[in-house]
């Protein structure tokens, strides 16, 4: 069984950070998001590849994962010439497919249990299956209205607010059937939740949903990106180093903590890190590779990404950092400010 991941968007919600990191691969805890979705993938042994439908900056992400021998997956790549949305991405990534395929969207982190989905797909021999999750706000997702049987009846993509009638979304996770996909145009940009699973709905197609109640979130924008990242420190979603004890303070052996630097769990430091004496990294905060604190600086439910330096006594609080960015002494950076890779804070700015 083949599995495409859908992970060819440009990521334009988390831009800056996306423009030189495309959001398949954008770090969580240092490390590439499309890992942990291989992670869960790999629970299923009868996956046996996954093929990556790309269009942004595919380079970057064939450079990370090559073959997939590393993560422990057939990887193969599908660069579409120009981006051709949700569903014409999948007929061209599916071309020579001929038995189910799961289709993910390469921006959600799951506990879902994908073989009982697979198996309910299977069971109710359907056309078409999908995760539905439950949100407080569906108007950012797909809304699908669905009987008791969990037969889909509607599928409405970023609902207004007066059209939101329950609270069940599109978790952008799929069961599907190659032979519908004759019925995406081909080399068209198509819409898989505006038009393709509409006119499964149309023609009246076997079309079901299963809802998964467990931990499910969609990391495309920075406040989302954030909490993925305090979910997994609170063990919210458990994925290592967070799934033992709670409340863990991480350091890597290569990191340097200086006598007198104060921390407080949960939260991780990478390799080459380096936290000086009178600095205080506290709760929910990752501090990337090669990151550099200086003597008093506070860093706080604060992202880090590689190379990052703040200096002595500047304050970074709720926000996101780039790759190399420096932050001058005295600074203060708060309350959901996200930087660019190699944004420069002169000393005393504030932000
Ligand atoms: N290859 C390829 N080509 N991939 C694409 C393209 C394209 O043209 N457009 C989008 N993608 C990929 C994105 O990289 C992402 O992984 C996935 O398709 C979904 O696109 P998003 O842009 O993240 O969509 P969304 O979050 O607004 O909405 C989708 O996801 C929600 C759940 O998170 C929809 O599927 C909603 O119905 C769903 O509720
Ligand atoms: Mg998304």
């Amino acid at each position: 069984m083949k599995a495409i991941l859908l992970a060819g968007g440009k990521g334009t919600r988390l831009r800056p950070l996306t423009l030189h990191t495309p959001k398949p691969i954008v770090p969580i805890l240092e490390r590439p998001f499309l890992h942990y979705q291989l992670d869960l993938l790999k629970q299923v042994p009868e996956i046996d590849e996954v093929i990556l439908s790309l269009n942004y900056q595919p380079r970057r992400i064939e450079e990370i994962f090559g073959d997939g021998s590393d993560a422990g997956m057939n990887i193969r790549y599908v660069v579409e010439p120009a981006p051709l949305g949700t569903a014409g991405a999948v007929r061209y990534a599916g071309e020579s497919l001929h038995d189910s395929v799961v289709v993910f969207n390469g921006d959600v982190l799951t506990d879902i249990d994908l073989a009982a989905v697979i198996a309910r797909h299977r069971e109710r021999r359907a056309r078409a299956t999908i995760v539905l999750t439950p949100v407080e706000n569906p108007a950012a997702y797909g809304l699908v209205e669905t009987d008791a049987d969990g037969n889909i009846h509607r599928f409405l993509e970023k609902p207004k607010p007066d059209e939101i009638t329950c609270d069940t979304i599109n978790a952008g996770i799929y069961i599907l059937e190659p032979d519908t996909f004759d019925r995406i145009p081909k080399d068209t940009p198509w819409s898989i939740e505006r038009s393709f699973f509409p006119s499964l709905i149309e023609r009246q197609e076997t079309f079901i949903a299963v809802t998964h109640r467990g931990y499910w979130i969609d990391i495309g924008t920075p406040e989302k990106y954030m909490q993925v990242h305090r979910d997994i420190m609170d063990q919210r979603y458990r994925t290592t180093p967070f799934d033992g004890e709670p409340g863990r303070i991480v350091v890597s052996p290569k990191a340097k903590i200086e006598a007198g630097a104060i921390l407080e769990g949960p939260c991780f430091i990478d390799d080459g890190a380096v936290v000086k004496a009178g600095a205080r990294v506290g709760r929910h905060s990752v501090i990337g590779r090669q990151c550099h604190i200086e003597e008093h600086a506070v860093v706080e439910q604060a992202i880090l990404w590689a190379g990052t330096r703040v200096g002595a006594e500047a304050i970074v609080r709720r926000a996101i950092l780039g790759r190399q960015c420096h932050i001058g002494r005295n600074a203060l950076v708060e309350d959901g400010v996200v930087l660019g890779d190699k944004s420069t804070l002169t000393d005393y700015s504030r932000l």
